[in-house]
């Protein structure tokens, strides 16, 4: 099975996706999330750890995992019953190796036994960005790099976080809007980059 029917069948039968949006899971969901990680995107460097925070039923995570073989994801999902489907569909895309699902709430994880830091954090419909910079930015090693994907406000919630970004050790942060050509409307999304010596 693929990862759009696991979506389609377990994922709607467990309430992970709504009835809905089966007919739109491709441009609403998979196609939205698969443009960032197009390599001409240049966001999302070849042979990096990324975490997806609230990850759900996998997007992005698992979708750029399938789109992009030379990278290793870190689904992070507290929820049970969500963080069981993620276990079980990596196990049905033979993902095992490059992928694996953390289940626990991101701002519990930093210093924890056996988190290293990733390179790359994402988060796709999880909180506001003031909220979300000090769940996620703390999950990458210096120079890390945060990619959330939010929705038509982005500029404003950017706007609005300017200290909590600055604190975070953001140097450069920049709102992209992807896809042209693929999905409608286009896949906005937040870059923020922290200093390599942070
Ligand atoms: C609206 S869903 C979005 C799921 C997926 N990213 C998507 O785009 O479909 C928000 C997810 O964030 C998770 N979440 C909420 N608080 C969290 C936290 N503190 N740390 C990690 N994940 C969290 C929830 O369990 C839920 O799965």
């Amino acid at each position: 099975m693929g990862y759009a029917d696991l979506l389609a069948g377990p994922g709607t039968e467990r309430g992970l996706i709504g009835p809905r949006e089966i007919p739109r899971l491709w441009d609403r969901h998979i196609l939205n999330c698969a443009v960032v990680a197009d390599p001409v995107t240049g966001l999302i460097p070849s042979g990096c750890v990324v975490a997806d925070v609230g990850s759900g039923a996998g997007l992005p995570g698992l979708v750029w995992a399938l789109a992009r073989p030379d990278i290793s994801v870190v689904l992070v999902e507290p929820l049970l019953r969500r963080a069981t489907f993620l276990t079980e569909a990596i196990i049905e895309l033979e993902l095992t190796a490059r992928v694996q699902v953390v289940r626990a709430r991101a701002e519990d994880l930093p210093g924890t036994p056996g988190w290293a830091g990733v390179d790359v954090v994402t988060a796709r419909a999880v909180a506001p960005m003031e909220k979300l910079v000090g769940w996620t930015l703390p999950l990458t090693r210096p120079g890390g790099t945060l990619l959330a994907l939010k929705g038509a406000s982005a500029q404003e919630e950017v706007d609005g976080a300017r200290a909590v970004l600055a604190a975070a050790g953001v140097v450069e942060v920049e709102v992209l809007t992807l896809g042209a050509g693929v999905v409608d409307p286009l896949t906005t999304v937040v870059v923020a980059r922290t200093s390599p010596a942070q």
